[in-house]
């Protein structure tokens, strides 16, 4: 509570609304004043074009909109000055003066870019997580914004969906760690401090499990699997005080989440004690109608009273709620009872005190792309860092010899920064041949292309409608390759950068082949033809189906698409100044017939071997294991580490009790480094069937060389919950099996029994 609610709550002001929520008195009085048209003006997002538009549609006649009471909130303005000439319009030209919320999709940075949200999650470090989402609040806020689309917290299992990018990957109590930690790092402890903002929890709900990994698709999918394993990281964003929610595309249970009752008030209000504002996606309301559900007055209608309280550009409460009131379909109530939420963000960001507290026209210069933020976009990307594998030990290079850095992605800043990186910008970018000539500048390092990212002219228009992410080079295929093996044969070690193009994942980005495309394929197969040795330093939004890659003699550094940063962090890390600690948060597919393929699966009636051979009659497959490639969790370091002696604290577990496993952790290598210790359990005999394992506590943990850590991880009782059938978060007396390991196989197992 800010103080001023505090004092005002002791000198017994304070008011009560049905779900026992606080009322502000300052927001009450202004209610008063509203006609019903003010109040349902407040409820209308729109962006006046100039930003990245994800729809079809970009607002029209803003200003005088602004001036007749019509709007309660920008996104696609910033900067101080263009803020304030709308913010002034809102205050000294409406007839109320009511401030605007002036949102964006401060996704992975604002201007200083850092990790996409899948690399960052690779990171298990929620401190740096925190750090990131700090920075990234005090930059956008320095230029004027006060609202963040974020965190995306979607749990994603299909690697065919662009948008797994931007989020923490598969896993629900991952998730909702770093779902916590964003939501701490953009709000802080008090939203009315000019650094922070407000945070949107996105896309209530389940956006992530969209039918064939295809973006917008529908989503069906029984309660028991929402509660257990898809709602917790929205639950933990609600329970660390996000201030506002974004629906989603898709339909729950049939209905469009953006007009869903069950979803907006029962479980979100009532269940979770959500006490914040909603708000729909872009147009999100109006395309209710094509899911089926009416005309635009009528989805209007259906999704104020389910709990919808402000309408991303379409438009749709402003054109059609009045009428809908006058017909006796929606109540004066519900309209104020929105109105209020949207007033009551806006009061707790300390609009109503200073509409104008973001609008510091010193703040950009001295808060915006500092050495210090560069610093820590370069640490986030080199913790963000997973060495898929390193055959024969090339990596870390030695700073001698020659180098051959090739390939599509080595000296392309257009695609250092990501997916959703508007407020970026690429030309800041380190490309990686920069990156590699800053950090060994003694060391001979010559450049090829050797392929483009794809041949595909097609696929190359589609991907490039933000600006040319994938370039077709004029010299042919043959020759770029030529060039690049004769580079190789003259060089000691090669170095190729392959992979994605920034917007190959991320919105409308699906994909339903997620290998490396053909054309760096037959570049990867050449390089390792020389007989030199290959790193491939690989590049994605996603996680890639790499099989034949990673049966070849190579060595593999996922590093995502890193940020501003990228060719330095690269570059540290190619290098050895800092050894790799990452650790994948999505399984890696053998193919995409697997998808999918996650680590806490149901274990089925008819498991397959332990050696996962194909069994007849049992839950596999003819052609390929089911076993993924790379499992969750999984993430190499240079130095090696051995796991031992795991014990628990207790045979016995009372309900309400909780148990410590410790393990001990050597650093058998040759070099210091950080593990992220996992901890999985089984529930093994409950009332609903339960996952094979689950992940359920972790600790990163640095050891030097040759050192040895005894790492405890408690559980606590909560971590034995589960929903059953009833929907009822409980623990079942039984044995309980506990797994502690460098990734979610991890074979160190103990059990226990709760009574
Ligand atoms: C559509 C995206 O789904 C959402 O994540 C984003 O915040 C909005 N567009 C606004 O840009």
């Amino acid at each position: 509570m800010n103080p001023k609610n505090i004092a005002l709550a002791l000198m017994g002001l304070v008011l009560f609304t049905s779900h026992a929520q606080k009322r502000i008195p300052e927001v009450e009085q202004l209610l008063q004043k509203m006609t019903l048209e003010e109040k349902i003006g407040q409820l209308n997002l729109l962006t006046p074009g100039g930003g990245v538009a994800t729809g079809a549609v970009v607002s029209e006649n803003v200003e005088a909109k602004i001036r007749a009471g019509k709007v309660g909130g920008l996104f696609g303005v910033a900067g101080p000055e263009k803020v304030r000439v709308a913010q002034e319009l809102a205050v000294k030209k409406s007839r109320l003066g009511i401030p605007l919320l002036i949102g964006s999709d401060v996704i992975h940075g604002y201007r200083t870019t850092y990790p996409i949200p899948l690399g960052l999650s690779s990171s298990w470090d929620m401190d740096l997580v925190e750090q990131a989402a700090q920075m990234a609040a005090k930059e956008a806020t320095a230029d004027g914004i006060n609202w963040n689309f974020s965190p995306m917290v979607d749990i994603a299992r299909d690697p065919r969906w662009g948008r797994i990018s931007e989020g923490a990957g598969e896993d629900p109590y991952l998730g909702s760690k770093i779902a916590k930690a964003m939501v701490k790092g953009y709000q802080g402890e008090d939203l009315s401090a000019s650094h922070t903002m407000l945070a949107c929890v996105k896309h209530f709900a389940l956006y992530g499990a969209v039918e064939a990994g295809r973006d917008y698709h529908s989503v069906d999918m029984s309660k028991i699997k929402m509660f257990n394993q898809y709602l917790p990281p929205y639950k933990a964003a609600i329970d660390a005080g996000a201030a506002s929610v974004m629906t989603s595309f898709n339909d729950v249970d049939g209905v469009p989440a953006t007009g869903n009752k069950w979803l907006l008030t029962d479980l979100l209000r009532d269940r979770w004690g959500f006490d914040g504002f909603v708000v729909s996606d872009y147009t999100s309301l109006n395309e209710m109608i094509a899911h089926g559900l009416g005309d635009l007055q009528a989805v209007s209608a259906l999704a104020l009273k389910a709990g919808l309280d402000m309408d991303m550009v379409g438009e749709g409460f402003l054109t059609s709620l009045k009428k809908s009131f006058e017909e006796g379909k929606v109540t004066e109530a519900a309209i104020t009872n929105a109105c209020r939420r949207v007033l009551e963000a806006k009061y707790n960001t300390g609009l109503f005190d200073d509409p104008y507290r973001y609008l510091n026209t010193k703040r950009p210069e001295k808060d915006i792309l500092t050495d210090y933020n560069r610093e820590l976009s370069r640490k986030l990307a080199s913790r963000s860092f997973v060495l898929l594998k390193n055959h024969n030990s090339v990596l870390p290079l030695e700073k001698k010899g020659k180098i051959a850095l090739v390939g599509p992605l080595a000296d392309s800043k257009e695609n250092m920064l990501g997916t959703w990186a508007p407020t970026g910008d690429f030309r800041l970018a380190v490309s990686i041949l920069e990156g590699f000539k800053n950090i060994a500048p003694t060391t001979e390092i010559a450049y090829a292309k050797g392929a483009n990212i794809s041949d595909d002219a097609d696929f190359a228009k589609r991907v490039n409608v933000f600006g040319p992410r994938i370039s077709i080079n004029e010299r042919s295929s043959k020759d770029m390759l030529q060039e690049a093996v004769a580079l190789a044969k003259t060089s000691d070690v090669v170095v190729a950068v392959v992979g994605e193009a920034t917007e190959m994942s991320g919105e409308s980005s699906s994909r339903t082949d997620i290998s490396i495309p053909e054309s760096q394929k037959r570049l990867i197969r050449a390089l390792v033809e020389t007989g030199k040795p290959v790193a491939l330093v690989l590049m994605s939004g996603r996680p890639l189906t790499i099989a034949e890659e990673y049966e070849m003699p190579v060595s593999i550094l996922q590093v995502w698409h890193p940020g501003i940063e990228a060719g330095n962090a690269i570059a540290d890390v190619v290098f050895g100044d800092y050894n790799p600690a990452g650790k994948l948060t999505a399984t890696w597919p053998v193919n995409v017939g697997q998808i999918p393929v996650y680590h806490s699966a149901k274990v089925t009636g008819r498991p397959p071997s332990e050696s996962d051979a194909f069994q007849k009659f049992k839950s596999n497959y003819l052609d390929a294991p089911n076993a993924p490639l790379l499992p969750f969790g999984h993430g190499l370091s240079y130095t090696t580490f051995e796991y031992s002696n795991l014990k628990l604290d207790k045979k016995q577990v009372r309900q309400g009790e909780g148990i410590t496993a410790t393990v001990t952790l050597t650093n058998t290598g040759d070099y210091d480094g950080e593990e992220v210790v996992q901890l999985y359990l089984r529930d093994v005999v409950r009332s609903i069937t339960p996952p094979k394992r689950q992940l359920k506590g972790f600790q990163k943990i640095m050891l030097r060389k040759g050192e040895r850590k005894e790492v405890s991880i408690t559980l606590s009782p909560d971590d034995l919950k589960f929903y059953n059938g009833q929907l009822e978060l409980v623990s079942e007396p039984g044995e309980f099996e506990v797994f502690v390991g460098t990734n979610s196989d991890a074979e160190l197992s103990k059990s226990f029994t709760l009574k």
